[in-house]
């Protein structure tokens, strides 16, 4: 194995703060100092680093990004139609209406749309609207929204001294100290918590993605549901994530719960930047008491990527294929640890499993897997991503690595040996996601 990507890798932390733009990229996330960290293409599961070999990709899919899997030749050749025939100019693309109705037919309860390239710029835009629409201020909400000020607010603490306590991992230098008291957390099914803050304060917006590592107990979204309008608030279901992967569309529409708004981005595209904001009527037009604007939001590419995306998944039925793989490797990990006598937590929706080594030196000890997978050709981690592409081959390729993979591991932590085994650092565990 080469390590050209090691070495680019390298100079890019000199050149590049922190090397890459996203942090679930970092190569220091992975396996660091070893990661093939670049690719020169990609189809399907497989990717290509820059010495030429290939892996199969069992982990995140493009961080989540491509839900039918690497270059699909639909939305490839429907966005190289869009380039031959120009994706910027001074006038607008018709297919962002054409999206625009086909979002509201999925979500009978929208009734506009507005659109942006990324997920964290298209909540904050969201929690900006709640906020003109309201005149308030304070957030309340649940999980990871992105990178912006009225998130990272929450990391603010009360005092100089819970900087940073929340939300290990987020740090909120630069976030104006002015935010402080703007954004209250509250976890995942505990509506009594979101219920104490509403009660204390009147929000702008309650945020939080419907679902994500745990199934709502019973009246839990409807809890929140109450609140909201007992509140006043503007109720913005994130589906950046959870969108998409389950049925075609918003996971709320399973669950007979209706926001007020809900930002798609990720999977909505598979991999070209796009991202969406749906939302009721009354609530969308305060778009137009506030200035939300810009250029590239216009572009031809999200749009028609996102269309043809769509509509592929609606017609081959994606997320049945997703939910089926993601739960053959979730019942892969568990088989694979009850054979090799490792203690494992396996946890998510089915499309977006994740899995952890229950040891208190569970990091190294999942450095170890990416390691020992890496040598086998896949790039696995602590979580697998499903895409259309997979196919039952790779699972059962992979499984079968799996297990001879956690035979290893469970050794060397009954020998207390798993540092030694590793040839570099601990990868680093990320941010802490309030769930
Ligand atoms: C639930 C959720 N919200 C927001 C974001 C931020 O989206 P982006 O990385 O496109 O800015 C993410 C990304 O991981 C996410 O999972």
């Amino acid at each position: 194995m080469g390590n050209t990507g090691q070495r680019l890798y390298d100079r890019a932390r000199k050149r590049i703060p922190g090397a890459t733009q996203l942090l679930s990229k970092r190569a220091e996330m992975f396996l660091p100092g070893q990661w093939p960290s670049y690719y020169s293409r990609a189809r399907g599961v497989e990717i290509w680093d820059l010495d030429g070999e290939k892996y199969v990709d069992m982990a995140y899919s493009g961080i989540g990004a491509c839900i039918l899997g690497y270059a699909d030749p639909d939305v490839d050749s429907a966005v190289q139609e869009a380039v031959r025939a120009g994706t910027s100019t001074t006038l607008n693309c018709p297919e962002e209406v054409e999206l625009a109705d086909l979002l509201c037919e999925l979500h009978p309860w929208a009734e506009m749309v507005r659109y942006a390239r990324t997920g964290g710029e298209a909540m904050a835009m969201a929690v900006r609207v709640a906020r003109a629409k309201t005149g308030r201020d304070k957030l309340a909400f649940c999980g990871y929204h992105g990178w912006h000020d009225w998130y990272l607010a929450a990391n603010l603490g009360e005092n100089d001294a819970l900087v940073g306590h929340l939300l290990p991992g987020l740090a909120p230098a630069g976030v104006p100290a002015g935010l402080r008291g703007t954004a209250f957390p509250f976890h995942y099914n505990n509506v009594a918590k979101l219920e104490e803050i509403a009660s204390r304060n009147e929000l702008a917006a309650i945020v939080m993605e419907p679902i994500r590592s745990q199934e709502p107990e019973p009246g839990f979204l409807e809890g929140v549901r109450d609140a909201s309008r007992r509140n006043g608030a503007v109720l913005i279901f994130d589906e950046i994530s959870s969108g998409w992967r389950l049925n075609t569309g918003g996971a709320h529409l399973l669950y007979g719960v209706r926001p007020d708004m809900a930002v798609f981005a990720k999977a909505l595209s598979n991999g070209y930047p796009m991202a969406a904001i749906i939302g009721v009527g009354d609530v969308m037009q305060a778009f137009q008491s506030t200035f939300v604007s810009s250029t590239y939001w216009t572009e031809k590419i999200g749009p028609v990527a996102a269309l043809a995306t769509i509509r592929k998944h609606r017609r081959f039925d994606v997320p049945k294929h997703l939910v089926h793989m993601g739960n053959l490797v979730k019942a892969g990990w568990r088989k694979a640890a009850e054979r090799t006598g490792l203690r494992i937590k396996v946890g998510g929706i089915p499309p977006m499993a994740s899995l952890t080594f229950d040891y208190p030196n569970g990091q190294e000890a999942r450095t170890l897997l990416t390691q020992l997978m890496l040598d086998q050709r896949f790039l696995a981690a602590g979580a697998f991503y499903a895409s259309y592409s997979h196919q039952l081959h790779h699972v059962e390729n992979y499984l079968r690595a799996v297990e001879e993979a956690f035979a290893v591991v469970a050794a060397a932590i009954e020998a207390n040996d798993v540092q030694r085994l590793l040839k570099g650092p601990v990868a680093h565990a990320g941010f802490y996601r309030l769930a």
